[in-house]
């Protein structure tokens, strides 16, 4: 199978190209990425020249570009990653979220359409349910009530994924995850922000009273997953995908400071962030029951192992600091591109 992957270039999509690689000897990957802040193509250096592998740099708001790319490369699935995906960043700038996250999507379901691909699949968020209290879990039935510009952005682009099943026939299917966790995270989120500001004897800022709770995964279960309802999931269906590992931010914050060598003096409480959501937890019945998907990485393994890959990949992280990972493009392929 030749498939199409959007936004591969980030933290889950360049997980789930090495894997998916490794996992099917006769499958093929067009990966499509602007290289936002959030693409690095660091990511997947390992796989510049694999020969079932192919790189385009492009926007996925750009009709006539992905015309283009679909016709050229014929791909049979598209799975979608391609989003702006950080909360206080669409608290900043909410239209740059609708326009990637909303229109983005539309354009990318077109290019589908047009091309006639035998699977389109969105990856979307546990956060389009909204937040919960002390008890319960989201299901896929559950209410939409999205609660910060990325999470009402993520929910409108489920609801068009819906429509051009419906209305289309085009056969569209949704995951919905938890928080993921693992290598090449971008170090604005949680757990790599904490990690890196720990290795260098900084105090880490925990929002509000640190009693928020989420669900977290590593990203190979996510990947083990939305390979699973890729092959097998019924077109027009959604499908939750959790880790069944609920923690409140205090709890994460105390393994990596005991992880990192560090005292708890170094938590620091700061101003809680608007409209933060407190509780999510997945209820992921479904994929267990129809795929016999259930996530394999013990939580305090992965988690030992992910600060040890920041600490063992300090060059990658660094190298975002300072911006020079926005330059491996033109140094590995315009360059390239002109030899
Ligand atoms: P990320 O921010 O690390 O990566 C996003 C990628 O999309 C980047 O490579 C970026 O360059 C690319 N991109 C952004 N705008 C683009 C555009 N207009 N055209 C083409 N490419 C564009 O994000 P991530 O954490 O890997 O998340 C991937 C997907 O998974 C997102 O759709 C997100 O909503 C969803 N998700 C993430 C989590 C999580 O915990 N990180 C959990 C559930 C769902
Ligand atoms: P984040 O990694 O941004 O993911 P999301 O908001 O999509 O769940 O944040 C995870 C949790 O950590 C969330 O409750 C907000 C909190 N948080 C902090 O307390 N401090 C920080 O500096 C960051 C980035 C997040």
């Amino acid at each position: 199978m030749r498939i199409l992957v959007a936004g591969g270039a980030g933290f889950i999509g360049s997980n789930f190209i090495r894997y998916i690689l490794g996992a099917h000897d006769d499958w093929s990957v067009v990966n499509v990425d602007k290289l936002t802040y959030a693409g690095n193509l660091a990511n997947l250096a390992d796989k510049a020249g694999d020969p079932r592998y192919v790189f385009h740099r492009a926007d996925i708001c750009d009709a006539a570009e992905m015309s283009r790319i679909f016709a050229g490369e014929k791909p049979e699935a598209v799975v979608n990653f391609a989003a702006e995906t950080h909360v206080d960043r669409s608290i900043d700038d909410p239209a740059l979220f609708l326009r990637t996250n909303i229109l983005g999507t539309q354009v990318l379901l077109d290019a589908a359409r047009k091309s006639g691909v035998a699977r389109y699949l969105q990856i979307s968020t546990d956060e389009v349910y909204g937040s919960l209290g002390a008890t319960g879990k989201f299901s896929e039935e559950s209410p939409l009530k999205p609660n910060s510009p990325y999470a009402a952005s993520k929910t409108s682009a489920d609801l068009l994924v819906r429509a051009y099943g419906k209305t289309f026939g085009l056969p569209v299917l949704v995951t919905r995850c938890s928080n993921n966790y693992g290598p090449y995270q971008f170090p604005e989120k949680l757990i790599p922000f904490f990690v890196t500001l720990l290795r260098e004897g900084k105090p880490v800022p925990v929002y509000g009273d640190g009693m928020n709770v989420r669900d977290w995964i590593h990203v190979e279960d996510h990947s083990r997953a939305v390979d699973a309802v890729l092959q097998r999931g019924r077109p027009g269906e959604i499908y939750n995908v959790g880790g069944g590992n609920e923690r409140t931010n205090i709890e994460i914050t105390k393994l990596l400071i005991a992880a990192m060598g560090k005292d708890e003096k170094s938590m620091k409480f700061v101003p809680d962030r608007p409209g933060h959501d407190r509780r999510y937890a997945i209820d992921d019945e479904k994929i267990r029951a129809e795929l016999g998907v259930v996530p394999l990485v013990p939580f305090e393994e992965g988690l030992r192992n992910t600060v040890r890959w920041y600490i063992d990949n300090e060059p990658w992280w660094r190298a975002v600091q300072t911006g020079e990972y926005q330059s491996f493009y033109d140094r590995w392929y315009v360059r390239k591109d002109r030899a």
